[in-house]
């Protein structure tokens, strides 16, 4: 049977990159059975839907939703990203950000907590546009949120070379960091064969430029990860290359590149699509295509090697995983 596949592509490259996206999957031998959605700031602006509570609760029933990104310069900042995205994330409880980067000389994973922090969206202001205005933004950390995505990175780190590095500040925000500190080695206490390390965000930037090589899984908060993750792509290829899963272990969860919807190069056919065809690999290991999701990704070994338009480095992907059947 087809799975069942909702499919967003959204604003600016997302709709070029998730074509290139869809075409991959399916010449990799897999049949989705897909429902499109016509969301992101186009849409606002024509009838003023974000993202209704019916269309939510229409994803609960789906297999998993593929998303190209979502934001443009023509909506104030927040509506989309909060409205449609975040409650995205947020409404489907998934939890997991899970950004893998490789290079030839480097392999790590960041698993960024997803749900919580500064994106939980406490705060507010006071006196707004006196000149006594307060602005708050405050971060929530629940010992719950925290422990799931910890636990989840060990899991993980179980399964390839055992070490997991905790990305937190510490040695600022000492409320919340020493709430993940602390659920971090009540963890790992229960993981004897997992190494650790911890790191400041801060010294993490030089370390991801300098000696990437030292990670295998790294967690960390929301907003922390979503930073690190644009850096991680960048020193692993470029952006244009990192995927995304926003799972909900056993849950429909979502996949969709780490880049947003670059309204820079929209239209010019530079938008790179294999962060949007490795998007969709993982959402087929999720699917239980794990086969089809290896193929696709070797297929886009050495990404240097693909160069082109948008859709000439989608048929080049597609003409690999041709050469890999015969
Ligand atoms: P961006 O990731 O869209 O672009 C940053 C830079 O990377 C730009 O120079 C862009 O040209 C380049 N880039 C991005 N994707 C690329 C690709 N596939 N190939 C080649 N180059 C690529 O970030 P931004 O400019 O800060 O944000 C633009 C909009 O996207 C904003 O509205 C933002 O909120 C939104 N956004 C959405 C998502 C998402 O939907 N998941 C993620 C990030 C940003
Ligand atoms: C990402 C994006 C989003 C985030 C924005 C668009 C809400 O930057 O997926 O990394 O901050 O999580
Ligand atoms: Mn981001």
């Amino acid at each position: 049977m087809a799975h069942r596949v909702g499919v967003i592509g959204g604003d600016g490259i997302g709709p070029e990159v998730v074509a290139e996206g869809l075409k991959v999957v399916a010449s990799a031998g897999v049949a989705l059975d897909t429902t499109h959605y016509d969301l992101g700031g186009s849409r606002y602006l024509r009838d003023g839907t974000v993202l209704d509570d019916a269309t939510v609760e229409e994803w609960r029933g789906l297999d998993a939703l593929y998303m190209g990104a979502v934001g443009t310069p023509e909506v104030p900042p927040g509506v989309i990203e909060r409205g449609l995205l975040l409650k995205m994330r947020f409404e489907l409880d998934l939890y997991i950000n899970l950004r893998p980067f490789t290079a030839p000389a480097h392999d790590f994973v960041v698993i960024r907590e997803n749900t919580e922090g500064t994106y939980a969206g406490e705060g507010g202001f006071l006196r707004r546009g006196t000149p006594f205005e307060i602005a708050t933004q405050g971060s929530v950390n629940t010992r719950h949120g925290v422990e799931r995505a910890v636990r989840y990175a060990f899991d993980l780190a179980m399964t390839r070379r055992k070490h997991v590095t905790l990305v937190h500040k510490t040695n600022v925000l000492t409320f919340a960091g020493d709430l993940w500190e602390r659920a971090f080695n009540d963890v790992a206490a229960r993981y004897p064969e997992v190494s650790t390390a911890y790191n400041h965000v801060d010294a993490a930037c030089i370390y991801f430029v300098e000696d990437p090589a030292r990670y295998d899984v790294i967690v960390t908060d929301n907003l922390f990860g979503d930073i690190l993750t644009d850096l991680g792509g960048a020193v692993s290829g470029g952006i244009g290359l990192a995927p995304t899963a926003n799972l909900h272990p056993g849950q429909v969860s979502m996949f969709e590149p780490v880049h947003g919807s670059a309204p820079d190069i929209v239209g010019t056919g530079r938008a790179n699509p294999v962060a949007a065809v490795l998007s969709g690999a993982m959402m087929l290991d999720h699917l239980g295509e794990t086969g089809a999701a290896e193929r696709i990704r070797k297929a886009c070994d050495r990404p240097e090697s693909l160069a082109g338009t948008t859709g000439e480095i989608g048929d080049a992907i597609v003409a690999r995983l041709a050469d890999q059947q015969v």
